[in-house]
């Protein structure tokens, strides 16, 4: 896809969404070869974050993995699938956690590889249709990665091996059983038996982080 054709799709979906963990545009303009984009300002991402880092604790992944799967559960309900779900997507400042780059959204359910070959759906790389459940693919490879500082993969279904229906990651990590049980959903190899966004925010693991929050607070 051409950089033109991606700054347009980044505007007009972008303006189509209004959510607190979207990134919201503002205002654009053009020029004849270039397309400006006025947004909220955001101080970094979780990609920047974890160079730094490294690994992100349990409890802030958890809350990273709740605000973008909220942000991404309203794109879906508006029928709109991100599928460019990465750290350098996802924005942070001081208050917020928001995801970015609309470049490669779309309306429509369809075949069209795109996205970052490490965070992409197996249906997507084999070339089949695909759908809103692309996004959560992605969003296991992100909490993967939050988690072990490593890439879930290295390519599209990169270092995996298929054990019936499952592709287990092939790392010797082990993971508590409520996040296990997140990775098994996001990472579910067959897109009809994959988590939707509702399912990973009504996750053991995601309550119980969230009963910590409010322990916190209270
Ligand atoms: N609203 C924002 N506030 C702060 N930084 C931003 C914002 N939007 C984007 N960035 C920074 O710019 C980078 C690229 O932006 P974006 O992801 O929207 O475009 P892109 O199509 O991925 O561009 P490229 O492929 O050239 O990196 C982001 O990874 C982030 O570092
Ligand atoms: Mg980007």
């Amino acid at each position: 896809m051409d950089e033109q054709f991606i700054a347009n799709r980044k505007v007009l979906n972008m303006k189509k969404v209004s959510h607190k963990n979207l990134i919201q545009i503002y205002n654009y303009f053009k020029s004849p070869d270039r397309v400006y984009l006025v947004m909220e300002m955001m101080s970094t991402t979780l990609a920047s974050v974890m160079e730094s880092t490294g690994e992100i604790e349990e409890y802030d992944a958890s809350r990273i993995m709740k605000e973008i799967g909220d942000g991404l559960a309203y794109c879906h309900r508006k029928k709109l699938i991100h599928r460019d779900c990465k750290p350098e997507n996802i924005l942070i400042s001081e208050r917020d956690l928001k995801l970015g780059d609309f470049g490669v959204s779309t309306f429509e359910e369809g075949g069209t590889v795109c996205g970052t070959s490490a965070f992409m759906a197996p249906e997507m790389f084999l070339g089949e249709s695909h759908s809103f459940v692309v996004d959560s693919w992605a969003m296991g490879c992100v909490l993967y990665e939050m988690l072990t500082a490593k890439r879930a993969f290295n390519g599209p279904v990169g270092r995996v091996e298929k054990k019936g229906d499952r592709w287990k990651i092939d790392t010797k990590i082990s993971f508590s059983p409520d996040i296990s049980e997140v990775l098994a959903g996001l990472l579910q190899f067959k897109p009809k038996y994959r988590w939707n966004m509702q399912q990973l925010l009504s996750s053991n693991w995601l309550f119980a982080q969230d009963e910590k929050r409010e322990q916190e607070i209270t």
